[in-house]
């Protein structure tokens, strides 16, 4: 399906293939199931038409706006967080995410209440910054095969704390409700 202008900025694809500035150094399900093996991720604005040659799966997400966070946390994590793009970080992880029905069927106070006040979400990640740089973008409402698509970049000697976050994240109440994730760990190219 292709989706409607004025998206500009926001819509991104995330192209798996034989080719891409991110070549891929492992990719892992940790729930659910995987995608097609890829050697290589290119990150494009927009949606790209038609689909390169050698693409194995596409992924698309827009950026939106915040859900959660109190006025507080955005400061917080706007006094901090690091842009996209850093020469030094140039290691990534790309993580699909999709949430069960259960989780959709709560309404917006009992998911804040599970993301930040028994799960700590922002709270944990924000320990990881500045040395971690994100985008998070929604695929829910385009009808993709997850809901969320994550996107982190860390400079190699970074890539432990990463995983501790990552491991204490999986350990949450959150990610009970987490029913297909890939891990998908990347290095770039150019
Ligand atoms: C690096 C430190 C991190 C910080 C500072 C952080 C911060 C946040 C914030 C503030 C939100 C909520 C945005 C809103 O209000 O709508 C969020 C959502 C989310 N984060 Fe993180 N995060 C971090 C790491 C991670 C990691 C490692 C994962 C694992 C893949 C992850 C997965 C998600 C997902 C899936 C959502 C969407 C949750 C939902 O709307 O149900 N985050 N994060």
């Amino acid at each position: 399906m292709q989706i409607g202008s004025g998206l500009e900025g926001r819509l991104w694809t995330f192209v798996g293939g034989a080719t891409g500035k991110w070549a891929v150094l492992r990719m892992k399900a940790v729930a659910g199931s995987t995608l097609d093996p890829v050697a290589a991720v290119e990150v494009l604005p927009g949606e790209p038409s038609p689909p390169s040659a050698g693409c194995a799966w596409r992924l698309r997400g827009v950026t939106s706006h915040d859900r959660y966070v109190t006025r507080q946390e955005k400061n917080n994590l706007v006094a901090i967080q690091p842009a996209l793009g850093r020469p030094e970080a140039n290691h990534a992880a790309l993580i699909p995410i999709r949430k069960s029905a259960a989780w959709w069927a709560l309404t917006q106070d009992e998911r804040r209440a599970i993301v930040e006040e028994r799960s700590g979400h922002v709270a944990t990640g924000l320990k990881y910054l500045p040395a971690v740089a994100r985008r998070l973008h929604h695929s829910r409402d385009l009808g993709e095969p997850f809901d969320f698509i994550t996107w982190f970049e860390y400079a190699p000697q970074h890539e432990a704390a990463f995983n501790e976050l990552l491991a204490a994240l999986r350990n949450t109440e959150e990610w009970k409700y987490v029913e297909r994730e890939v891990d998908i760990r990347l290095i770039k190219t150019i």
